[in-house]
C-alpha cells in the first residue's frame, strides 16, 4: 500500500523517517518551521552526520517520492498519516516539554483529511497521545504512539532493520493501517495500548542507562581492587542474559535522548504515585562520572589545571555522529575550563565555533603545547593516529583515556603515561 504521509520536524528522527518510508514507496513530505533546513533539504543536502542518511534524502527527490516544506497545514491537507517528529525537551521540572507537538498538533487538526492517523514519534509522556487528540479536536482522527528506537550514527539501518515496531493505539484498525506502512520491513510487531508504548520507550532508555551507569560504577570498583574492567565486561557479556552492548566504561551517556529521558521517567513515575530511586541513583552515578573524569586529568597534571593546557579528543557525545546535545565530552571540558585549564579540541565530525572552546583543524593541532591529552569520545581513528607526533607537540606525555580506546602498549611505547578507566 502506497501512502501519503507527512512528517513534520526535519531532525534526526525526521529527516530519517521521512527519507526511509520514502524508500519504501510512499509520498512522503517533510515539514519543518526551519526555512534554511527545509531550503538546505530541498537540496539534497543533510545538515547532520549520518551514515547513509544523504543517499536516501536524494533518492527521494529524484524518484518525486521525497518533498520538503515550510507549509505544514498546507501539506497536511492532501496526507492520510502525519507523524510527529518535533522535540520533546527538558523542561525545568523535570517534565517533557510538549509544546512543540501541541503546536504542530494545534497547526495541522483543521486541516487533516477526514479519518486520517497522527503517528507520534516524538518521545513523549504517558497520557500525551490524549493529549494530542484533545488538541487536535477532530473526532474523526486517531492517533497511534509508534516510539522510535533508531541510534544516531546507524539511524538508517535502525529505522530499516528494527528490532521491534511498537504501535500504541485504542483503536485496532488505525493501529492495522500504521503497521501496514512498515510491510517490507521484517521486525516483530508490538501491538498495544498507548500508555504502554509510550512507556516502553522510556524503560528502554532508562535500562541503557542503568546499563551504563552500573559499568561506571564497576569502573571504578575495577580502580580500587586492582581489576581490568574490560576483561571484566568481556565476562559479563558473554551472558546472554547480560549480553556485550552497552557495557563500555566512559565518561557518562549523554546526546538528545538519555539525559532527558530518564529525568522525565524519574517524574512520571513521581505522578504515578511511584519514588524511582533507582533511577534517580543512576543519574547520581552519571553525574560522578563526570567529575570522576575531570580528577583524572587533574591528577595527571599534578594536581591542578588552572593556566594548563589540555588536548580534548573527542566533542560529540558518542562516535560516528556529530551530535553535541548533552554531550558528556562537552560537560568535562567546560567543567576543565571552570578550574582555569585551556582546551583544545578535536573531533573528526564536529566544527568550530563553539561557545568558549577552542575547536582545532586536526588531532595534533589540538595537542600542540598540551600537557595533557584526554580522550572523551570513542572515534575508532583515534587508535591509529601517529603517537610520536602527538608525542612531537605536546609538552608533557599524558594520557586519560575516559573511552580505554588507545592502545596501552602502543602508547606507553612512545613514553606516554596512560590512564584508563577501570584498570
Ligand atoms: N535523536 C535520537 O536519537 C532520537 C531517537 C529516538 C527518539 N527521539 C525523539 O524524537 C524526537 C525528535 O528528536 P530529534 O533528535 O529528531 O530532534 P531534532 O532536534 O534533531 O529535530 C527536531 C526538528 O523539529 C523541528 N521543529 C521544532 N518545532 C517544530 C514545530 N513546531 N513544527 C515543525 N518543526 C518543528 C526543528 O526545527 C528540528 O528540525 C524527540 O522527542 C526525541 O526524544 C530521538
Amino acid at each position: 500500500m502506497m501512502a501519503d504521509i507527512l512528517v513534520v520536524g526535519t531532525g534526526y528522527v525526521g529527516i530519517t523517517t521521512a527519507a526511509c518510508l520514502a524508500h519504501l514507496g510512499h509520498r512522503v513530505v517533510g515539514a519543518d518551521i526551519d526555512e534554511r533546513r527545509v531550503e538546505q533539504l530541498s537540496r539534497g543536502e543533510i545538515p547532520i552526520v549520518e551514515d547513509g542518511l544523504e543517499e536516501l534524502v536524494r533518492e527521494g527527490l529524484a524518484s518525486g517520492n521525497l518533498r520538503f516544506t515550510t507549509d505544514r497545514a498546507g501539506a497536511a491537507a492532501s496526507c492520510e498519516f502525519a507523524y510527529l517528529c518535533v522535540p520533546t525537551p527538558q523542561s525545568p521540572d523535570g517534565r517533557a516539554d510538549l509544546s512543540h507537538i501541541e503546536d504542530v498538533a494545534r497547526t495541522i487538526g483543521p486541516a487533516l483529511p477526514l479519518d486520517s492517523i497522527v503517528v507520534n514519534k516524538s518521545t513523549v509522556p504517558v497520557g500525551s497521545t490524549r493529549v494530542v487528540e484533545r488538541v487536535l479536536e477532530r473526532g474523526d482522527v486517531s492517533v497511534v504512539s509508534n516510539p522510535e528506537f533508531l541510534r544516531e550514527g546507524s539511524a538508517v539501518h535502525d529505522f530499516l532493520h528494527p528490532e521491534r515496531i511498537v504501535i500504541g493505539s485504542d483503536d485496532q484498525s488505525a493501529a492495522i493501517r500504521v503497521a501496514s506502512l512498515y510491510i517490507g520491513i521484517a521486525s516483530p510487531h508490538i501491538v498495544t495500548d498507548p500508555a504502554s508504548a509510550e512507556t516502553i520507550k522510556y524503560a528502554s532508555n532508562a535500562f541503557l542507562a542503568t546499563k551504563v551507569s552500573f559499568v561506571n560504577a564497576i569502573a571504578a570498583v575495577c580502580e580500587g581492587v586492582g581489576a581490568d574492567v574490560n576483561d571484566v565486561v568481556l565476562g559479563m557479556g558473554y551472558d546472554p542474559r547480560i549480553g556485550h552492548q552497552f557495557l563500555r566504561p566512559g565518561p557518562g551517556w549523554g546526546g538528545s535522548c538519555l539525559p532527558k529521558d530518564t529525568h522525565a521517567l524519574v517524574r512520571i513515575a513521581e505522578d504515578g504515585g511511584y519514588q524511582f530511586d533507582l533511577l534517580k541513583g543512576v543519574i547520581t552515578v552519571n553525574e560522578q562520572q563526570l567529575e570522576r573524569i575531570v580528577t583524572k586529568v587533574i591528577e595527571a597534571v599534578g594536581g591542578d589545571v588552572d593556566g594548563r593546557v589540555v588536548a580534548a579528543w573527542g566533542l560529540a557525545f558518542k562516535a560516528r555522529t556529530d551530535d553535541i546535545r548533552d554531550s558528556p565530552a562537552i560537560d568535562v571540558i567546560r567543567r576543565l575550563i571552570a578550574r582555569g585549564a585551556t582546551v583544545k579540541a578535536y573531533d573528526p565530525a564536529v566544527r568550530g565555533p563553539l561557545d568558549g572552546i577552542e575547536v582545532c583543524e586536526d588531532a595534533y593541532a589540538a595537542c600542540e603545547g598540551a600537557e595533557v591529552l584526554v580522550v572523551l569520545t570513542e572515534w575508532d581513528e583515534f587508535r591509529w593516529l601517529d603517537f610520536d607526533k602527538v608525542a612531537d607537540a605536546m609538552k608533557q606525555l599524558a594520557i586519560v583515556d575516559s573511552r580505554n580506546v588507545l592502545d596501552r602498549t602502543t602508547v606507553a611505547r612512545r613514553g606516554f603515561t596512560h590512564r584508563g578507566i577501570g584498570r
